[in-house]
């Protein structure tokens, strides 16, 4: 079979990554192979995010770009895939003419489908939800994923509804994949590599599937990872206070192989913002989870999601997610002003004045990352157990992470690379650690 090239160009969160991988899985079955090149692809995809900003703004400008780097070459087939395309679909045919297929995330099991069908030059839209079939589809495909550190989506879409999120209308309604499916896969990747498997979903912690009146969560996949000898470290993200069980929170003692590093995202450190974010979690049901887990391990270690700015924030309540910061000072966090979302309840509200929201970012982003610079600093000297991932692009130096996911640059040798080795650090900055090999302690 002579092969032709695909691009993906990928935005957002790690879960359009996983999505972007599998997709390469599924289009090498109708004789496509990835490139890295994306000047000269047969098929280019844009795999879109729509949780901030001016997400389909963007994916235009991209179009114009593409259009540049192909106007002497001949035109590659266009695809705009992820929430973008899910919340937009056939609008953004008609806006666009250069591009062919408009596919959503729970859609991609009908991608090969589409490209086959775009010889006959149909323009195609595909937006159902119908996440059971995708995974189905994709159960039957080799995940070759072959990575250090691997992404597994095992629970998608979202039932919660906080009023200023699109996830609920891109991704659709909560889904669990079946244990066993996901075991396999993981298998899978541990033998093609993986020596980290990240465990994914917009509320990753609130897997739960039921077979033969058992119900399986995610603190039993925890569990069942951890009997692979070759699989090293195990993390899950993006975790939701209202599901943080106890049977969760009992992992971080039994489990060795779980990273002491926890995101959870508050939103706001104000009850009254939280309410109006429909959140249904308080500030103090936080606070608890951070003591019961620093109760059973101190080295634990957090860091969440802040939205500034959101509509009705007083200097009151701006205050109290600022004096949050004071009490737990977490290790690296996302924090954005508040971006009105088009469908959903919040972007109906008045948003407050653009130069206030900015003034309290920057004071909210200066304490997070004080605390980032503090905490990096404080490994100076040390020598710390890092997961080797690669060696760097035109650099002789190797790519690992620390426990708390940090990344950190070191002398070291390739045959480092899918290791954990212990390394000195010499020197950091505010996101990266760097140091050298310390000879004298074993790799495992
Ligand atoms: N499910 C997770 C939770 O509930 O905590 C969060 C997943 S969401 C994909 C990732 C982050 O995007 C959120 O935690 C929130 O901080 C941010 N986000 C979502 N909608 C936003 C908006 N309209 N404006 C600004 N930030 C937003
Ligand atoms: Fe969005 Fe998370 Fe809220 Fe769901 S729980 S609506 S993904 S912020
Ligand atoms: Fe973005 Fe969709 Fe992920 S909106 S954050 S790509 S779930």
């Amino acid at each position: 079979m002579s092969f032709k090239k695909i691009f993906i160009k990928t935005f957002g969160c790690q879960m359009n990554e996983y999505d972007s991988n599998r997709i390469y899985d599924n289009v090498s079955k109708i004789g496509f192979i990835k490139t890295d090149d994306q000047a000269n692809a047969a098929c280019y995809v844009l795999n879109t995010c729509h949780i901030r900003d001016k997400a389909k703004e963007k994916v235009y400008h991209e179009i114009g770009r593409i259009k540049k780097l192909y106007r002497d070459k001949k035109k590659p087939i266009m695809v705009v895939a992820g929430c973008v395309a899910q919340a937009e679909n056939e609008e953004i045919l008609k806006r666009e003419p250069y591009i062919d297929i408009v596919i959503g995330p729970q859609s991609y099991h009908k991608m090969n489908d589409l490209l086959k069908q775009h010889e006959t030059n149909l323009k195609q839209e595909e937006t159902e939800f119908d996440t059971i079939s995708k995974f189905g589809h994709f159960d039957k495909i080799k995940n070759n994923d072959s990575k250090v550190s691997a992404f597994l989506t095992i629970q998608e879409g979202c039932d919660k509804f906080c009023n200023f999120c699109v996830v609920p209308y891109t991704r659709g309604p909560e889904y669990s994949r079946p244990f066993f499916k996901i075991v396999e896969e993981a298998e899978q990747l541990i033998q093609n590599g993986a020596r980290e498997i990240t465990l994914l979903g917009q509320n990753v912690n609130a897997y739960s599937y039921k077979e033969n009146s058992k119900e399986f969560r995610i603190s039993n996949l925890i569990n069942h990872l951890n009997q692979y000898s070759e699989l090293k470290r195990i993390r899950y993200t993006t975790s939701h206070p209202r599901d943080m069980t106890d049977d969760l929170i009992d992992c971080y003692s039994s489990n060795k192989k779980l990273m002491p590093f926890v995101h959870l995202p508050i939103q706001s450190g104000s009850n009254r913002i939280l309410e109006l974010m429909n959140r249904k979690h308080t500030v103090d049901d936080y606070i608890k989870i951070y003591e019961k887990l620093k109760k059973i391990n101190k080295e634990i270690e957090f860091s969440s999601d802040f939205i500034i700015g959101y509509p009705g924030e007083t200097e009151k309540d701006f205050e109290d997610t600022y004096n949050l910061l004071k009490k737990i000072k977490f290790i690296n966090s996302f924090s954005f002003i508040f971006s009105p979302r088009p469908g959903t309840k919040a972007s109906k509200l008045d948003i407050i004045d653009n130069n206030v929201a900015k003034q309290r970012l920057t004071l909210i982003q200066e304490k997070l990352f004080n605390n980032q610079i503090e905490i990096n600093k404080s490994m100076e000297d040390q020598t710390i157990e890092v997961l080797v991932e690669n060696k760097m692009k035109n650099q002789s130096k190797l790519f690992g992470r620390n426990k708390y996911i940090s990344p950190v640059i070191f002398d070291g040798i390739n045959s480092n690379i899918g290791k954990i080795v212990k390394v000195k650090i010499l020197k950091s900055n505010q996101n990266t650690l760097f140091g050298l090999i310390n000879k004298n302690k074993k790799a495992a």
